[in-house]
């Protein structure tokens, strides 16, 4: 099984069009301890030919032209592309804008929780996926199904969960509980592939690790984690927005609730952080942040980065 980081940034990528933080700063002036990031994705394919995508970014056009595997080979028919299947883990901007790249009447299959393919089917712009042609497939919650789109067995299957979280920022009730939040708007996933029994999982959003989520991912040999934040407060700290990490539904890597602790006790063979906001002090390769989350055993997870497991 392959596994490419599509995208290692946060919603708004590094740097983020209108941030002129430090971090955001040093990556437009290139210095070398920092790089560029697309927002959040990434691709795993059983066969190395046909790929499912995790989450769909606003950058997917881009992060196509950066991995030759996902355009058709020149022996393809007229119309192809390896890309099979999408499979979303929540409704934000970040993790499903990038479905209207694959407009132009090509079958592939979008796995979702009901909650999140009822607000694609609300929203008509997301018809420009055909649904003659792209299948809108429920993910049960805690229950395994084999992966297929545009009529291929992808010799994987997924199994989603929820973690806590909160509903997509842009469908937030300010009047209700929990900004209306459901089972369902936040998922973790595993994927497993068929043939040889191994398995990741993948969790680009998750407000805290909690029993059922520590149980899950204990003793796993690879995880692709929620980095979006260094500690609670940085966003408010460098004056770039009034909310928490908690606010916004993320875990914070520091402190003691933070993913560092909980996953120092969960004996993960290879851990990497994805989702990681431009706020976040890691980014610099040379601070004492990144030298924190490495000797913790933690990788920083980089665009065009990938796993063969
Ligand atoms: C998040 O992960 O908190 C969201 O992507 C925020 C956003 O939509 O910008
Ligand atoms: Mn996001
Ligand atoms: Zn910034």
């Amino acid at each position: 099984m392959r596994i490419r980081i599509l995208g290692s940034g946060a919603g708004g990528g590094f740097p983020q069009w209108n941030c002129n933080c430090a971090n955001c700063r040093a990556v437009r002036a290139g210095a070398a301890n920092f790089s560029r990031r697309t927002q959040s994705s990434l691709a795993v394919s059983a066969n190395g030919r046909d790929w499912v995508l995790l989450n769909a970014s606003p950058d997917l056009r881009e992060q196509i032209a950066h991995a030759p595997e996902l355009s058709p080979s020149s022996d393809d028919p007229v119309r192809a592309s390896p890309i099979k299947a999408a499979v979303l883990t929540n409704g934000d901007v970040d993790h499903v804008a990038g479905l209207l790249n694959l407009r132009e009447a090509q079958p592939l299959s979008v796995y979702g929780a009901r909650r999140v393919l009822d607000v694609l089917a609300g929203n008509r712009i997301f018809d420009v996926l055909a649904k003659s042609v792209v299948e809108r497939e429920e993910l049960p919650l805690r229950a395994p199904v084999a992966l297929k789109g545009a009529g291929v067995d992808l010799g994987l299957s997924v199994e989603a969960f929820p973690v806590p979280g909160k509903i997509a920022l842009w469908l937030e009730d300010a009047m209700a509980a929990d900004y209306g939040s459901k089972e369902g708007d936040t998922l973790g996933v595993k994927i497993t592939e068929t043939a040889s029994g191994k398995s990741f999982f993948y969790v680009p959003g998750c407000a805290n690790i909690d029993e059922d989520l520590a149980g899950r991912l204990r003793d796993a040999e690879l995880v692709f984690f929620d980095g979006t934040l260094w500690h609670e407060y940085e966003m408010i700290e460098q004056g770039l927005l009034g909310k928490t990490g908690s606010r916004m539904g993320h875990v914070n890597m520091s402190g003691e609730d933070g993913s560092i602790k909980a996953f120092s006790k969960l004996n993960v063979a290879r851990k990497i952080y994805v989702h990681i906001n431009n706020s976040n002090p890691v980014l610099d390769a040379d601070s004492k942040e990144r030298g924190e989350a490495n000797a913790a055993g933690w990788e920083i997870g980089e665009d065009g980065m990938e796993v063969a497991l």
